[in-house]
């Protein structure tokens, strides 16, 4: 069972309730959901993280972050989602990788997790949008989840070209750059890589996975006819998401220091 109310996991997906049974054959293609597991290894590796650490994932989905942090550092990874069938498939990935006994998966709130969570060597917060609130609240609550001298990733973003908010849902909490990292580091700890996708590198990825999730979306629908009017509408605010991503949107990924 998940660990959200259905309409909370729905408008997280963007999906109409109807379909969110649906989601994991939508995203079957999609292993990594929006994260680029081996870039995020990179930028630990000079930040210093141990070898044998312990690790956080908020938000873990599959666990391909959590799996290849898992084994780049011969890690110990806790990692937990809210949607149930991706912590199935971060369970079976696990097994299949020989990464059970590393890795441990459970579906939870990733907020309930947050609030209990201490002492660990880093924690991950990827692609999970505002889950945890804005930059400022996300970092008070990862920075509690870590020792001190712990490392906090987050994926997220910024506006591209500064000015008013996104309206689009899921976006609404981005800033400009300046902004975001004054948030981030607000409450003493250190900035110590950040890492900017390219615009056309990112457009080149959301293409492949908008062609893959039209295409499952299309035999779906040849199936399940019930339900091809909110398949198309799902495709279609997923194409617009792109839209917002392509040309609005800074993607980042930085590494903070909690303070000593
Ligand atoms: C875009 S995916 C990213 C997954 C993973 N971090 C990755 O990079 O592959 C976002 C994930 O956040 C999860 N999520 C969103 N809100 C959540 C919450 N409040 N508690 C737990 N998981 C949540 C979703 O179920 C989804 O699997």
């Amino acid at each position: 069972m998940s660990a959200l109310p259905d309409a909370a996991l729905a408008a997280f997906f963007q999906v109409d309730p109807s379909i969110l049974h649906l989601v994991p054959e939508l995203l079957s293609e999609v292993w990594a959901l929006g994260s680029d597991p081996e870039q995020i290894v990179r930028q630990l590796q000079p930040a210093g993280l141990p070898t044998g650490a312990r690790v956080l994932d908020l938000g873990c989905g599959k666990g391909a972050v959590a799996l290849a942090v898992a084994e780049a550092f011969a890690a110990t990874v806790d990692g937990t989602d809210a949607f149930a069938p991706f912590v199935d498939d971060a369970v079976r990935r696990a097994e299949a990788v020989g990464l059970s006994r590393e890795c441990c998966f459970w579906c939870e709130d990733l907020r309930k997790t947050a609030a209990a969570a201490r002492g660990y060597d880093a924690v991950l917060c990827v692609s999970v949008g505002h889950a945890l609130g804005g930059a400022r609240d996300t970092i008070a609550a990862l920075r509690r989840t870590v020792r001190p001298g712990g490392l906090m990733v987050v994926d997220d973003g910024y506006l591209a070209q500064g000015g008013g908010g996104i309206a689009f849902p899921g976006y609404g909490h981005l800033l400009p750059r300046r902004e975001t990292v004054l948030a981030m580091t607000g409450l003493g700890d250190q900035l110590i890589d950040e890492r900017l996708i390219p615009q056309a590198d990112l457009a080149t990825q959301n293409q492949v996975i908008i062609e893959a999730i039209d295409a499952r979306a299309s035999s779906l629908a040849t199936r399940l006819p019930q339900h091809a009017g909110a398949l198309a509408d799902y495709v279609a605010k997923q194409r617009a998401e792109c839209e917002v991503l392509d040309n609005r949107v800074q993607r980042a990924t930085w590494v903070i220091q909690r303070a000593s």
